[in-house]
């Protein structure tokens, strides 16, 4: 079958590891399901992987991809859940110390197939597009989790968004605003800041601009170069939600004297269950909101969707789709 796969691990130039080839068919282990793939969406995660961050040399080569929406062997439509929990783990497997993401320990979804648990199947409404499906399972169930179960936010409060073009940025834009948020954004582009205020954002300001007034939350993904900010934003009392650090994980100052004297509470952010994702399907049927698709390609492109996302220039999803 075709499927995008990492070969090789470059830190330095993370493309060149990537090879779009056939691979086996996976087998389905009791228990597990195939699913065959419709659509399938990038994520920086797969950046990463092919820069060796989550994935050693010795799982290699690996199918990348964590997203996919598509059929299963018995005709049933389905989003696939991506965080694979040990088999005897109950609970939020966001908790779950053995916990991995499609690509990292099981082959991933930039295939004609995926297998995955059948608890990791979440009905897929006729209403949602394959490729809206396909932006779900990551970046929007992250920026679910971060607003909805981490942050503490109530309709009516600010929040700011570092970072606005992101994929798990801009589905905080359409999910915030959705909720009732008033969602404020930065960006290090004109343009990026005027598709963001188009998807709902109140106000948008440059990367580091001083804002007219203190937030109640900040959700992060952007790390080392908007860190500082992201803290001097906060109210005292106010939440800073992290789930990433595109920059750099270690900013030049980490300000704890602000942290402990403003009494900020800075949370950590990880995917999302089973139960969110379907929560976060049902809220885009109820809502009518729908993920922003930067870019489809089939998926013998893939090589182009990669370069877009490193090249930082895409707003919204990049999705990849199979005849
Ligand atoms: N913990 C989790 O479960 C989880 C889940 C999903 C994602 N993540 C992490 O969250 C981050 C975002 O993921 P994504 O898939 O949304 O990535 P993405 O689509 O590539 O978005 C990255 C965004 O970061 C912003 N950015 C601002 N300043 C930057 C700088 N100096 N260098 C690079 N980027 C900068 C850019 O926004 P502007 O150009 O608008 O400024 C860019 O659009 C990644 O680090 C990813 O690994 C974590």
């Amino acid at each position: 079958m075709l499927a995008a796969y990492a070969a090789r691990i470059d830190a330095e130039n993370p493309l060149s590891g990537l090879d779009v080839g056939e691979r086996p068919a996976p087998e389905a282990p009791d228990g597990w399901v195939r699913v065959h793939v419709r659509a399938t969406s990038l994520n920086h995660h797969d950046l990463w992987s092919l820069r060796g961050v989550g994935l050693p040399a010795d799982r290699l080569p690996m199918i990348l991809g964590c997203d996919a929406a598509g059929v299963t062997d018995d005709g049933r439509e389905v989003v696939v859940h991506a965080v694979i929990s040990d088999a005897d783990w109950s609970g939020d497997e966001t908790l779950d110390p053995g916990r991995s993401l499609l690509s990292e320990r099981y082959q991933g979804t930039f295939a004609d197939q995926v297998v995955v648990p059948h608890r990791n199947l979440v009905p897929k409404p006729a209403g949602l597009s394959w490729a809206e499906a396909a932006c779900l399972p990551t970046a929007w169930l992250t920026a679910y989790r971060m607003l909805f179960v981490r942050s503490g936010l109530r309709p009516g409060d600010t929040v700011l968004v570092q970072g606005a073009g992101g994929g798990v940025a801009t589905a905080l834009v359409r999910l915030g605003s959705a909720a009732g948020f008033r969602v404020w954004v930065t960006s290090r582009t004109e343009a990026k800041r005027a598709r963001a205020r188009a998807l709902g954002a109140e106000q948008a300001f440059a990367s580091g601009e001083r804002l007219p007034s203190r937030v109640d939350a900040v959700m992060e993904t952007v790390g080392a170069a908007t860190w500082s900010h992201s803290l001097r934003a906060l109210r005292p009392g106010g939440t800073m939600v992290i789930c990433g650090a595109t920059s750099g994980p270690n900013p030049s100052a980490t300000e704890l004297n602000r942290i402990f004297f403003l009494q900020l509470r800075v949370l950590g952010s990880t995917m999302g269950t089973r139960d969110e994702l379907e929560r976060l399907v049902g809220f885009c049927e109820l809502t009518g909101i729908r993920p922003l698709i930067d870019t489809v390609l089939p998926l013998e492109e893939a090589r182009d969707g990669f370069a877009r996302m490193q090249s930082g220039e895409l707003v919204g999803k990049i999705v990849f789709t199979r005849p």
